[in-house]
């Protein structure tokens, strides 16, 4: 049997949590070592999860030789900074999303993972989802002809903290880059880059965006509806519109889903494509960058760098247009 992975996860908050609930169902993981930056809290969340080490700094996990795969849960303005830090003591990195604040920060994160040689993957998860792959090889197959566009939203009713991570401005707040990067990398998944992108968003007292709506469209007459807020709650579902029917992925689409659904127009057949015992769905990300590990790849086919990089270039374009600054970073 090939070697368990040590991880390491920077960052002891929610999201963090979450993943490693997931992670302790792989047996190829092993759940070696938490950072954060005090004391008491990496010690209750190692035994809470059963990590075998609590550190008080990133840095001084990231000095241990036994860490081989670091989990970057953050928020976002920190991606870059502690993935450049990680790669420099050349752990394997899964940086959560969005990978950085701009395409700036990604260039420079790829540019260290290549010289470095160490493994850098975009913790973009709903790429990973059997759901989506399956949604993508029938798209592929041809079978409801060419897209013709699609549409996908996110939007939750937040509480308003002008100091929490989703309003403050220095923590990168905004609906675009927490929950809109959710409808936006399905549409670049399913469509590619656009040509033409249209964006509009209401912009709350934090200087953040509360709510945004972006029209993608295409050359090739193909188009997407997108939509991101902070105020609503709303379905939270992908809809894939195809000449001869649709893929219909129900709420929430960005998680794993029970089922997926496919209308053909003609006889107005439905068909349900079930999907069991999916976990809460981090396992999926883990195991491909613990697959690529093994197999000595630096790079996820799943979640191409490139794409991270067309991701965060759509993203830099709609924060333009919407006048969505990030003092610190552009
Ligand atoms: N993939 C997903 O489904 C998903 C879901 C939620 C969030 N996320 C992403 O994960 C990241 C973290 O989100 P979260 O909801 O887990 O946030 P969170 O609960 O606030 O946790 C973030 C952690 O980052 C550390 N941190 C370092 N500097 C900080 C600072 N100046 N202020 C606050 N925290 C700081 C803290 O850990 P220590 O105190 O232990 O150092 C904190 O617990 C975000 O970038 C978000 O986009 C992804």
């Amino acid at each position: 049997m090939s070697k368990k992975i040590n991880w390491g996860i920077i960052g002891a908050g929610k999201i963090a949590g979450k993943f490693a609930t997931d992670l302790a169902t792989l047996p190829e993981a092993h759940l070696y070592a938490i950072a954060s930056r005090s004391e008491p809290k990496a010690a209750d969340f190692a035994q809470k999860h059963g990590f075998q080490k609590a550190f008080s700094s990133y840095e001084s996990m990231l000095q241990d030789p036994m860490v081989d795969a670091v989990y970057i849960a953050t928020p976002h303005v920190y991606h870059c900074q502690h993935t450049l830090m990680a790669l420099d003591y050349k752990k394997a990195v899964i940086c959560e999303k969005p990978f950085a604040m701009n395409t700036r920060e990604v260039q420079e994160m790829v540019a260290k993972a290549k010289a470095k040689d160490t493994f850098l993957m975009d913790a973009l998860w709903t790429l990973c989802l059997p759901h989506i792959l399956k949604a993508k090889e029938i798209v592929e197959s041809g079978q409801l002809g060419k897209i013709v566009s699609v549409k996908a939203d996110f939007g939750f009713r937040a509480q308003f903290d002008p100091k929490s991570r989703l309003f403050d401005r220095n923590l990168g707040g905004g609906s675009l880059l927490d929950i809109g990067i959710y409808p936006l990398l399905f549409s670049l998944f399913f469509l590619g880059k656009p040509q033409k992108i249209t964006a509009v968003a209401k912009i709350g007292t934090t200087q953040i965006d509360e709510e945004c709506a972006i029209f993608l469209s295409y050359d090739s007459g193909q188009t997407a509806n997108l939509h991101s807020t902070l105020l609503a709650r709303t379905p939270t579902e992908a809809h894939i519109y195809c000449e001869k029917g649709f893929i219909h992925i129900p709420t929430q689409f960005h998680k794993p889903v029970s089922a997926i659904h496919i209308l053909e127009y003609e006889d107005l057949k439905e068909t349900v494509v079930p999907f069991d015992n999916q976990s809460i769905g981090y396992k999926y990300e883990a195991r491909e960058l613990m697959r690529c590990l093994q197999d000595g790849k630096k790079e996820s086919d799943l979640v191409p760098l490139q794409f991270s990089l067309d991701l965060m270039e759509l993203l830099d374009e709609i924060r333009s247009q919407i006048g969505l600054v990030y003092p610190r970073h552009d």
